[in-house]
C-alpha cells in the first residue's frame, strides 16, 4: 500500500509509543512455560509479538484478551501443527530455545524474508546442549526441532545478539545443569530481568550470565514500557524538522537500550527525560524533545550493537546533521529484516543523498538535502519507518510503498506521524 508523506515544518504533542516488541515476546513465551497466569498490560500490537503469541496458542497455551490485557495460562506444551513465525527473527530464534526441550518434534518457518535469516547461530549452541534440528541447506528457516532432554552450556556468543543469548537461557531452563552464557559485546539484557521476575535464579557479572538449573517459574502481572526503537522515528523527526516540540510518554529506558538517548545528546539533541519509574525491574519513562543542531558521529564497537535497531533511522539524521555520520562494525545489519546498509544505500540515492557503503557500515556525509521520491522499504518496517521521517524533510510530497510494513512492529506509526505532523 502506497502511503503519501507531505512535509512538515514540525512534529508537536504527546505520543504514546506501542508496547516494546522485545520484552513482550519475552514475557509471553515464559508466561506460557510458567505455573499459572501472566497478565500482560501494553502487550506490543505489531505483527511480530502476534506471531509468538498465535505460535503459543497453535503450541496448546490458552490466551485471552482482556480489558486490552493478554492472559497467558502457563503449562504444558503439546505438539503443535506447523509454526508459523512471520516476519519474526525473535520468535523463531527465542522459541526454538523452549521448543528445542520439548518432548515432541515441531516445524517453525515464516515469510519470504525470515526464510533467508541465518539461524546456524542458534542451531550450534542449542546442538552442544543436546538437541536435533534440521534447517534448510543446514542454515535457513523452516527449521524442524526434534526435542531432546538437554544438558546446560557454558557457551560465548560469537556474534552480539540477544535472541541468540535468549535463546540458549530459554533452554537452559529445561536442561540438566547450570546455564552459562558470555557476553563479549554487552545486547539487550530484557531475559536476564524478565527471568529473575519469573522466579529463575539468575546472575549476571560484567558479561556472564549464570542460570542455575531447575528454575521453577511462576506467572506474573507487567506492564510492557513502551518501545524506544519504535519512539526512535519521532525522535529523530523531532530534532530533524525546525519547529519541533514533542513529548514522549512511558517508553522504556533500560540502560541496554538507552544508548540511543546518549548519542543523540552526544550530538547535540535536546531530549529531557522528564519523569523516570520502574515497573518489574525495567525502567519507565517521558521524554521532551525539541528541534536541535544536530553536529554528526560515529557508531562502531560495543555502540553498534546497542544501537543496531536505530541505525536505519540515525542514517538519515546522520545526512542532514552538521559532519554526517559514520557506522562500522555493522555487519548484522545486512541480516536484518532486509540487507539495511544496501535498503538505506538505494532509497537516500532516490531521494538525491549520498551513502558510501561498506561490506560492515557506511558513511554518510553531513549537509544534505532530502528530495521528494518514490521509496521502496523492501518489506522493512524500519525502512519504512526511516523513510518516512526522511520524507517529511523533503520539498515536496514523498511515497513510501509497500507502507504496510510498518506493521510488523508499529501499526499506529502512519496515524501518529499524521497526528503530530505540522
Ligand atoms: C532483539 C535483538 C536484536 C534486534 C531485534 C530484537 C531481541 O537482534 O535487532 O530487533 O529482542 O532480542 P539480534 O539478537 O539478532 O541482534
Amino acid at each position: 500500500m502506497p502511503e503519501k508523506i507531505s512535509p512538515a515544518r514540525g512534529v508537536e504533542g504527546v505520543v504514546t509509543p506501542p508496547g516494546d516488541k522485545s520484552i513482550s515476546h519475552r514475557y509471553a513465551m515464559l508466561g506460557a512455560i510458567a505455573e499459572g497466569a501472566t497478565i500482560l498490560e501494553n502487550y506490543a500490537t505489531g505483527a511480530d509479538c502476534q506471531s509468538t503469541l498465535a505460535c503459543l496458542s497453535a503450541l496448546g497455551v490458552k490466551i485471552e484478551r482482556r480489558d486490552g490485557k493478554i492472559v497467558i495460562e502457563g503449562g504444558e506444551l503439546r505438539e503443535p501443527p506447523r509454526l508459523d513465525a512471520g516476519n519474526s527473527g525473535s520468535t523463531i530464534r527465542m522459541l526454538s530455545g523452549i521448543l528445542a526441550a520439548q518432548p515432541f518434534t515441531s516445524h517453525i518457518g515464516g515469510d519470504e524474508s525470515l526464510s533467508r535469516r541465518p539461524m546456524l547461530r542458534i542451531i550450534a549452541p542449542l546442538s552442544q546442549m543436546g538437541a536435533w534440528i534440521e534447517a534448510r541447506d543446514g542454515k535457513f528457516p523452516p527449521l524442524t526441532i526434534h526435542g531432546r532432554a538437554l544438558q546446560g552450556i557454558d557457551y560465548t556468543l560469537p556474534v552480539a545478539s540477544a535472541q541468540v543469548k535468549s535463546c540458549v537461557l530459554f533452554a537452559g531452563l529445561f536442561a540438566k545443569g547450570d546455564t552459562i552464557v558470555r557476553e563479549p559485546v554487552r545486547t539487550r539484557d530484557h531475559t536476564e530481568i524478565a527471568l529473575r521476575e519469573f522466579g529463575a535464579d539468575i546472575e549476571s557479572v560484567r558479561g556472564v550470565i549464570t542460570l542455575r538449573a531447575g528454575a521453577r517459574l511462576r506467572g506474573r502481572s507487567q506492564i510492557i514500557p513502551g518501545d524506544l526503537s519504535s519512539a526512535a522515528f519521532f525522535l529523530v523527526a523531532a530534532l530533524l524538522l525546525p519547529e519541533s516540540d514533542l513529548l514522549i510518554h512511558a517508553v522504556g529506558l533500560n540502560p541496554t537500550r538507552s544508548a540511543l538517548l546518549d548519542f543523540l545528546a552526544s550530538m547535540g539533541a535536546s531530549i529531557k527525560v522528564v519523569e523516570v519509574r520502574q515497573t518489574g525491574g525495567e525502567l519507565i519513562g517521558d521524554l521532551r524533545v525539541r528541534s536541535s543542531k544536530i553536529s554528526g558521529g560515529v557508531i562502531e564497537g560495543a555502540m553498534t550493537a546497542a544501537l543496531i535497531d536505530e541505525i536505519p533511522v540515525l542514517a538519515i539524521l546522520g545526512a542532514a546533521s552538521e559532519h554526517g555520520l559514520i557506522v562500522r562494525d555493522a555487519a548484522e545489519l545486512r541480516v536484518k529484516e532486509t540487507d539495511r546498509i544496501a535498503a538505506l544505500e538505494k532509497n537516500l540515492g532516490r531521494m538525491g543523498v549520498r551513502l558510501e557503503a561498506a561490506p560492515d557500515g557506511f558513511t554518510v556525509p553531513g549537509k544534505q538535502r532530502f528530495h521528494a521520491a518514490e521509496i521502496d522499504p523492501e518489506g522493512d518496517h524500519r525502512i519504512a519507518m526511516a523513510f518516512s521521517i526522511a520524507a517529511l524533510a523533503a520539498e515536496a510530497p514523498s511515497i513510501i510503498h509497500g507502507s504496510e510494513a510498518a506493521a510488523v512492529s508499529f501499526p499506529e506509526f502512519f496515524s501518529t506521524l499524521r497526528h503530530i505532523s505540522r
